[in-house]
């Protein structure tokens, strides 16, 4: 069944009775979001077997963005994040795009780089041309370590030697060049670079130190452009001081890194509720900020011909569907078939669509009205139930102390306490 996006008013229900309207959008059993739900969810358990020394499980919210289109198809996107305005800024921001089609994507491949160092060699540009003439034997030496992979149509595609000149001398760098298919990789990879080193070293004439994956991923590259409409923007002015914003971003590292926050809470959101690896994320798209020198902005807006916004981002994705957490997480399993993807390319054209969508949505706040009215909003509620507020009385003290521009824990308890003896407070 094709998943419908749209779900108008999802909002206002309660999570249960949101996790079924998402479920039939999703064509998917309901019960397969059970895992949601704490009671059903990792449990300690299951965490001993992940991590060592294991006392407990912490917990973030997960939330559905909705209005998604990627490349023709509709997606409800899990997000992992503690922070309020990222699901509903990102599902507001798909619906800007959504009329103009939705998000286009393109990908570089399942590409991954091992990196095996080698050290104490004598005649460095000698050793260089040494292991690119042992090539083929030593792809098929990486090959060996992964007949699975190879069977799935991945395997090592390459080897590139560099010289890098260090503080301690030239050191000889192999890159093994390795398409992961569906695997985030790093495993794989990993063992290739270990069983090629004592061959590398043998070539090279020196000794080799380091064997690990670089998640400098840029052979894994996922490209994503959306139309952004100019009158739900807010009109032509807001669309002009977006173009502003981003050209500020590219302009300036210390703009850039917030811009690139602000990408970052959808990416890291998705990557993190599919149970994938977001250091290993967050690593490679700051590095492809900096690739040119200096630290620079992820996406580029411009105005197009008929007056709407472009939004574009490009970023290295190292994200799979086999493996790791997303295997043996129960709500990384429910996330991944809630989006129903089905390679490691299709989920990284969707964190990459949603890392846009985020994008915009800040910018245009930031363009427009200024970040802080939402924000405020959505914090509020945090700070009424921190103020010990129940379900029913979230919304009504959240209310006043926004009204009230005095959105602090004293006057949320305060007007708490007011609500339930039914006296007003001075
Ligand atoms: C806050 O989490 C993210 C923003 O700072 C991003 C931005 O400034 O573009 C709003």
């Amino acid at each position: 069944m094709a998943i419908n996006s749209r779900i108008p008013g999802l909002r206002d229900s309660t999570p249960r009775e949101r996790r079924a309207v998402v479920a039939s959008n999703a064509g998917i059993d309901e019960s397969v979001l059970e895992a949601l739900d704490p009671e059903n969810g990792l449990g300690v358990e299951k965490a001993d077997h992940m991590i060592e020394n294991a006392i407990g499980v912490i917990g973030i919210p997960v939330g559905v963005a909705t209005n998604l289109r990627v490349n023709d198809r509709d997606y409800l996107v899990p997000m992992a994040t503690e922070e309020p305005s990222v699901v509903a800024a990102a599902s507001n921001a798909a619906r800007m795009a959504r009329v103009h089609g939705g998000f286009r994507t393109s990908t570089t491949g399942d590409v991954m780089i091992a990196q095996i160092q080698l050290v104490d060699t004598v005649d460095p540009d000698g050793a260089r041309l040494r292991l690119l003439e042992a090539r083929d034997e030593l792809l098929a030496t990486a090959d060996a370590q992964d007949p699975m992979l190879v069977s799935l149509g991945g395997g090592a595609r390459d080897l590139e030697v560099r010289l890098v000149p260090t503080s301690t001398g030239v050191h000889v760098i192999a890159h093994l060049i390795v398409d992961v298919r569906d695997a985030m990789g790093a495993n794989a990879v990993n063992t290739m670079a270990e069983a090629l080193a004592p061959r590398l070293a043998e070539l090279s004439g020196g000794r080799a130190l380091l064997r690990i994956l670089s998640n400098k991923a840029d052979r894994r590259i996922t490209r994503v452009r959306g139309v952004f409409d100019a009158e739900l923007l807010g009109g032509p002015d807001v669309v002009d001081d977006i173009v502003r914003a981003s050209a500020f971003a590219t302009a300036d590292p210390y703009r850039a890194a917030t811009h690139n926050k602000g990408i970052m809470n959808g990416i890291t959101a998705v990557v993190l509720a599919t149970g994938n690896d977001t250091r290993a994320v967050e690593a490679g798209c700051h590095s492809h900020a900096a690739r040119d020198g200096g630290y620079t902005a992820l996406s580029r807006f411009e105005k197009d011909a008929d007056g709407n916004l472009v939004g574009t981002l490009e970023v290295p994705l190292a994200v799979g569907l086999v493996g790791g957490a997303t295997r043996v997480h129960p709500v990384a399993q429910a996330a991944v078939t809630l989006l129903g993807v089905e390679t490691a390319a299709e989920l990284a054209g969707v964190i990459a669509a949603v890392g846009l969508a985020q994008n915009l949505a800040a910018c245009r706040a930031l363009a427009a009205e200024g970040i802080q009215r939402g924000h405020m909003t959505l914090h509020a509620r945090t700070i009424a139930a921190s103020a010990g507020a129940t379900a029913d009385e979230v919304g009504a003290v959240a209310a006043r102390i926004v009204s009230e521009k005095r959105i602090r824990l004293d006057h949320a308890q305060a007007v708490l306490a007011e609500l339930r003896a039914g006296s007003p407070v001075g």
